[in-house]
């Protein structure tokens, strides 16, 4: 074991920076699309559900893995798996995973700089819905524009990361956190009294179950599936690297259960926010990745004061971004330091120069590469990273997880329950055992390849 790994300086660092990496643009920016385009409340229920039924455990699962092995995904099962196994080379799965999500969320990130600077500046006063709706769309079209955004995002954040855990990472994650909190609470509260918005509320609060049919039950799950372990972060080590940085003093079934409240708490009010907004001003809840970007600016026009809280909107959504992006950057550079000897700097100047390449077929999916079209009609290059990530990369990853954790031919569940176990506060139910170790697995498969098989072959 490695006994130079830097540690968090407090407990509250690592919760609230486990906190960061999960609460990011999952729960402002796609919680609310997602859940407008399938239909409102019904799909926030089922969402909870499998938050609490499959990634509760989960996170459990990825947090002892990273605590027990003191090394992130790249060499966790190295360390762990019983000899001759071969349970490593889910590493490869793994860290491609973490690269591809950077591949779009520095680019989504960007757009909430630019939003920032936008509403700062005055740049959306006295404008109607239509010419709103327009900004997005010729910022789109830019790609100039967006590479420069998606390129500060990823110099601050790897600048961040370079200068540490304790100083870097810890320090600035946690205060933007706190901040952003805040935050939430007092703009939620402004939209939901907002004139006109009772629809929206009652859109996005009393499930409708007739609208599942619509949309198809089978799809409707599959991307509650991949939300529910996106907006945790589970799936792919992102979170598991935070339990390498904590030591035995707490169970780790009680901090999952912090992290899972207040990121749940977050995305429900980021809906809060939005879905009264949108049936106040009329846009449509199904717009998809445009939807807080045409939405938002609407409803600070209409507030007193709207300029400030708006640039106060767009700051925090970037600082949600940035705790996500810092937290996955300081993963993506532990495979390195993990994998070879070299230092810190190397690793971080090379991933800094991969991940802006990496980053570019996003932003081009917009304005030069419109042609490619993946995941059908009206796709993007975003669309489909995103697909590979939530929808497949998180619940197979997810599943490695559980099994390795629960059977006797991974690390086996007796080290997994000393692991989960040690330290004080709530712990991992042995009762449930066989519903983790069978039960779990299964409904994550089944409602995996059902959910391919209602999109591509139906
Ligand atoms: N949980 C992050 C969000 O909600 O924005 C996204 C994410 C980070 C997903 C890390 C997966 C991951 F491994």
């Amino acid at each position: 074991m490695n006994q130079q790994r830097e540690k968090f300086s407090s407990r509250l660092g690592f919760i609230l920076i486990s906190a960061g990496c999960a609460i990011g643009l999952g729960n402002v920016w796609k919680f609310p699309y997602i859940t407008g385009q399938f239909g409102g409340a019904a799909f926030v229920l089922i969402y909870i559900l499998f938050l609490i039924l499959l990634g509760l455990p989960i996170l459990v699962a990825e947090l002892s893995v990273g605590r027990a092995s003191q090394k992130s995904v790249a060499m966790s099962m190295d360390v762990l798996q019983p000899k001759g196994t071969k349970w490593h080379y889910f590493k490869y799965f793994a860290m491609a995973g973490n690269y591809i999500l950077m591949m779009f969320y520095t680019t989504v990130a960007g757009w909430m700089i630019y939003y920032f600077f936008k509403m700062a500046s005055g740049g959306f006063v006295g404008l109607d819905k239509d010419a709103i709706s327009s900004i997005f769309g010729s910022m789109l079209s830019n790609p100039v524009l967006m590479t420069g955004y998606m390129i500060i995002v990823v110099l601050v954040s790897f600048g961040i990361c370079s200068r540490g855990l304790q100083k870097g990472v810890e320090k600035i994650t946690k205060v933007m956190m706190v901040l952003l909190l805040l935050l939430m609470v007092v703009l939620a509260t402004r939209s939901i009294f907002l004139e006109g918005g009772e629809e929206g509320l009652r859109f996005y609060l009393t499930p409708n179950f007739s609208a599942l049919k619509e949309f198809g039950v089978l799809e409707v799950l599959f991307a509650a599936l991949g939300q529910a372990f996106f907006t945790l972060s589970i799936g792919m080590g992102a979170i598991a690297i935070f339990g390498s940085y904590i030591d035995r003093s707490r169970s780790l079934t009680g901090e999952a259960v912090y992290i899972t409240i207040l990121d749940t708490m977050v995305a429900l009010m980021a809906g809060l926010i939005i879905f009264p907004a949108c049936f106040a001003y009329g846009i449509n809840p199904d717009a998809g990745p445009s939807l807080i970007f045409i939405t938002l600016p609407n409803v600070f026009n209409a507030m007193p004061g709207g300029r400030l809280w708006g640039s106060l909107f767009f700051l925090f959504m970037c600082f949600a971004a940035f705790s996500t992006v810092i937290a996955v950057f300081e993963n993506i550079i532990s495979f390195g330091t993990d994998l070879t000897n070299a230092s810190r700097k190397k690793v971080i100047a090379f991933n800094l120069v991969a991940i802006i390449l990496l980053s570019i077929p996003c932003v081009l999916g917009f304005n030069v590469l419109s042609g490619v079209q993946l995941l059908g009609e009206g796709s993007t290059i975003l669309d489909f990273e995103d697909f590979i990530v939530s929808n497949n990369i998180l619940p197979l990853g997810s599943v490695v997880y559980v099994l390795f954790c629960t059977w006797k031919m991974g690390w086996g569940w007796d080290n997994f329950m000393a692991e989960a176990n040690s330290g004080v506060g709530l712990k991992f139910p042995k009762a449930i055992r066989f519903y983790v170790q069978w039960i779990l697995p299964v409904i994550v498969l089944f409602v995996f390849v059902m959910g391919y098989k209602s999109l591509f072959f139906s």
